[in-house]
């Protein structure tokens, strides 16, 4: 599948190990690395999967909760040609879905070159291909030539974490939501929890069932919707509507519902957006937060909703609204961000925020042989029909390219048969 050569790049006087690429080389081993090398295989090309860490699902494997399970059904979260287990429940657990995964891999017979860090990746017109640097866990530099990229690295590359007034004098601890994986190291203590999308909702939660006092940052407002509605997944319902109701109505009846459902929230100090749900999450990719049990745990009082962080001292928080919390940790679920443009040297098709910049349908195909998917906001479902769409695509020139070889084969061997 691939040729090993030595390779001198003019403007790099090191030489570096250089791997010809035999189809397109993906970039990510999570779902949706996976999702799209599955799918490929199904059509019968070639690939190379990149991945920096040593698993796959590294998200899933190293940066997740242990409490976390999928919040949405399981028939929206499994990947393409192959289905979760019948006896997986509605929401699989996070171990449950990484399984899964692992199984997906070997019956795909998907092996990826792990601890291989993409570090560039630059399309040369004069060639027609793309020349992606990696560097290696063990400090080794690789080149890969490729004629396709496919962007695998999602939405959720690299933690944010706000630059607050007074953070280094902040004597307690100081975690990213990607660090935390249980209240057990909490018990007891004040914990300042910023954030309030599913990962504050959820990190709030597990921290109260952790006999810690978990105060959780609203700095704004947001949507809480209950995560069914009379049975059925509210996502699946607003998916349901949207097939005979425009997206302002849903968003009315959405709302609506979770008024009845979980009541008015601004009492306790979330409120609302004044734009709807689907259409905050379609113009600025901002998730409604599934509720699982924190709406209670506020009402209870056991999470306290609090504004604003002004700044920290050594062992406090001064808020926007002049209050003062004494506080233990601290633990920023303050989302992620994609880290494309740091490494892809390419404008046209991604933007400087790491998202391409047409928006879906469209955003999952550039110029060049350039792929992108699991970047349109659409969590795993997203995820598969970027794969789906993408393997078509690339198998649908391989197969045209294949058929003209073979072609070529036969009239250079009959031209061959004829001079005898
Ligand atoms: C806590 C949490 C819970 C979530 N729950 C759900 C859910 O229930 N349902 C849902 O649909 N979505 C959920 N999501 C969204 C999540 O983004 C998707 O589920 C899914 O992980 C996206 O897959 P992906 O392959 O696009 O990205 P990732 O899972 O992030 O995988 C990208 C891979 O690329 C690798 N990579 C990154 N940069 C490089 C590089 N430069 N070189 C080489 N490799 C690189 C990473 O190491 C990683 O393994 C959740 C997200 C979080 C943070
Ligand atoms: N069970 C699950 O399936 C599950 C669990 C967790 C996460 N997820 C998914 O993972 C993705 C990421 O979710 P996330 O919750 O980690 O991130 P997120 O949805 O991006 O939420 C980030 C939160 O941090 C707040 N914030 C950012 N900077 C702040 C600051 N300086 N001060 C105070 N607040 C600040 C934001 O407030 P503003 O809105 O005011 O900016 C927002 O509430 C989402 O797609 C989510 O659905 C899923």
């Amino acid at each position: 599948m691939e040729n090993l050569f030595r390779f001198h790049d003019p403007q790099d006087l090191s030489s570096r190990r250089c791997v010809w690429v035999n189809g397109p080389l993906i970039v990510g081993a999570g779902p949706s690395g996976l999702a799209t090398a599955a799918c490929l295989r199904e059509q019968g090309v070639p690939f190379m999967v990149l991945e920096r860490t040593d698993c796959i699902a590294s998200l899933w494997q190293r940066r997740t909760y242990d409490r976390l399970k999928l919040h949405l059904p399981k028939q929206s979260c499994q990947l393409p040609k192959l289905p979760f287990p019948e006896h997986y429940p509605e929401y699989p657990t996070k171990r449950q879905f990484i399984d899964y995964l692992e199984s997906y891999a070997k019956h795909f017979d998907i092996n990826p070159r792990f601890n291989e860090c993409v570090l560039s990746a630059r399309y040369y017109e004069t060639s027609g291909l793309w020349r992606v640097k990696t560097a290696s866990s063990t400090g080794g530099e690789m080149e890969y030539i490729s004629r396709w990229l496919v962007v695998a690295t999602g939405e959720n590359a690299e933690r944010v974490v706000p630059d607050i007034e007074g953070f280094a004098e902040f004597e307690g601890d100081m975690i990213h939501a990607c660090e935390y994986k249980s209240g057990e190291s909490f018990r007891g203590k004040k914990v300042l929890v910023v954030g309030c999308g599913n990962s504050g909702m959820e990190l709030s939660l597990d921290l109260c069932n952790h006999s810690a006092s978990p105060s959780m940052v609203v700095r704004s407002s947001v949507h809480v919707l209950p995560r069914e509605v009379f049975g059925k997944s509210t996502f699946e319902l607003a998916v349901l509507m949207m097939q005979w109701l425009p997206l302002w109505l849903v968003d009315k009846i959405l709302v609506i519902l979770a008024w009845l459902i979980l009541g008015n929230l601004e009492k306790f100090g979330v409120k609302r957006p004044s734009m709807g749900p689907l259409e905050l999450k379609n113009r600025h990719g901002k998730t409604p937060v599934l509720d699982i049990g924190t709406l209670e745990k506020i009402r209870s009082g056991d999470i306290k909703v609090v504004p604003g962080i002004k700044r920290f001292s050594n062992n406090e928080v001064e808020l926007v609204n002049g209050e003062k919390l004494d506080i233990d940790a601290v633990v920023f679920a303050t989302g992620y961000r994609s880290n494309v443009p740091y490494w892809l040297q390419e404008g046209d098709f991604f933007s400087k925020n790491g998202y391409p910049k047409r928006p879906f349908p469209h955003g999952w195909k550039g110029n060049a042989g350039l792929y992108a998917v699991g970047f349109t906001r659409r969590g795993l479902a997203g995820a598969s029909s970027d794969a789906v769409k993408i393997a078509q695509d690339i198998g649908n020139v391989w197969k045209q390219e294949i058929k003209q070889v073979k072609q070529r084969t036969v009239a250079r061997h009959r031209r061959c048969i004829s001079q005898f």
